[in-house]
């Protein structure tokens, strides 16, 4: 696919859902109030029950804030180096909760219309504020495209948007090539080599603002940013791929979007790891780890 057919299914796909078109590949919409208030509810719930784990006398906790320095000072096991929240066994119920309001914005927004599968279920990330940790090599804060990592391949959409907290001292920049694209600039990459592309890349105004999505082309160079003092957000990027874009490959993650658009409602999730087996461990097994699980039918 060239930038040309690209370019154009975007701004296809764009309009079907009604988003603004910041640039060739990037574009934005509004979140209905409802919508944004479901997902703040079972992102809390979310987090709160892995906490709970962990820490089952905690106070339950209805305040935001509140639940997230719990998760700094407490650090579930099932949450990633990266944020990533990892449902387990025993908080299957929050996820499907949590996946169910995310499904409903999706179809609200139209969104769930171009899908034709997603790289994974959508999962809730808690992106830690700033630390003195140095960068590892495929960290996020390097400018990067999603097209670089396998699961996503370079036909991949991503759609982000932030949840709450310091959104607005810790979000993610997104850059425009500047003209000429190179199809070879979204073979496979460290994100720390994403420098010696942004040169031909200009950054976009800012984009992330709570009540917005942003969905992009995976030939869209992005970065999280962490400004002084920046503290977590709670967000969601998830990639899917559009519908009429072939794969030549299969990948046992991906998900068909038949598969999970009636969890909540006529299926449910359920999660074989228990909290008692640590991430670690299922690195090991060299799966994502989503998924060991299975989709029981109501
Ligand atoms: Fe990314």
């Amino acid at each position: 696919m060239n930038y040309k057919q690209r370019k154009s299914k975007f701004s296809y796909f764009t309009k079907i859902i009604g988003a603004k078109k910041t640039s060739d590949l990037v574009a934005t919409g509004k979140m209905s109030n409802d919508s944004l208030e479901k997902i703040q509810l079972a992102s809390k719930l979310l987090l709160m029950s892995s906490l709970k784990e962990h820490k089952p006398n905690l106070k339950n906790q209805t305040n935001f804030n509140k639940i997230i320095g719990d998760v700094l000072e407490h650090r579930p096991s099932n949450i990633t180096h990266n944020g990533l929240v990892v449902p387990k066994k025993e908080n299957s119920l929050e996820y499907n909760l949590f996946l169910k309001f995310i499904l409903d914005f999706l179809k609200e927004s139209k969104i769930l219309g171009i899908v034709d599968r997603f790289i994974s279920p959508p999962q809730l990330r808690i992106k830690f504020g700033k630390t003195k940790k140095r960068k590892n090599f495929n960290a996020s804060e390097h400018p990067h495209s999603d097209a670089w990592t396998k699961y996503n391949t370079d036909k991949s959409y991503t759609l982000y948007f932030p949840i709450f907290g310091d959104y607005k001292n810790n979000y993610v920049r997104f850059f425009k090539p500047k003209k000429n694209f190179e199809n070879n600039w979204l073979s496979p990459k460290k994100f720390v080599d994403g420098k010696k592309i942004l040169k031909d890349y200009v950054p976009l105004p800012n984009l992330y603002l709570m009540g917005k999505y942003v969905i992009t082309d995976c030939a869209t160079l992005h970065e999280s940013v962490l400004d002084h003092g920046a503290k977590p957000r709670i967000s969601i990027d998830t990639a899917f791929i559009p519908k009429g874009n072939i794969l030549r490959k299969k990948y046992e993650s991906h998900i068909k979007k038949e598969t999970i658009s009636n969890i909540g409602r006529k299926s449910f999730f359920v999660f074989k790891n228990s909290f008692k087996v640590s991430l670690k461990n299922i690195k090991k097994r060299n799966k994502q780890s989503l998924q060991d699980r299975y989709i029981y039918q109501l």
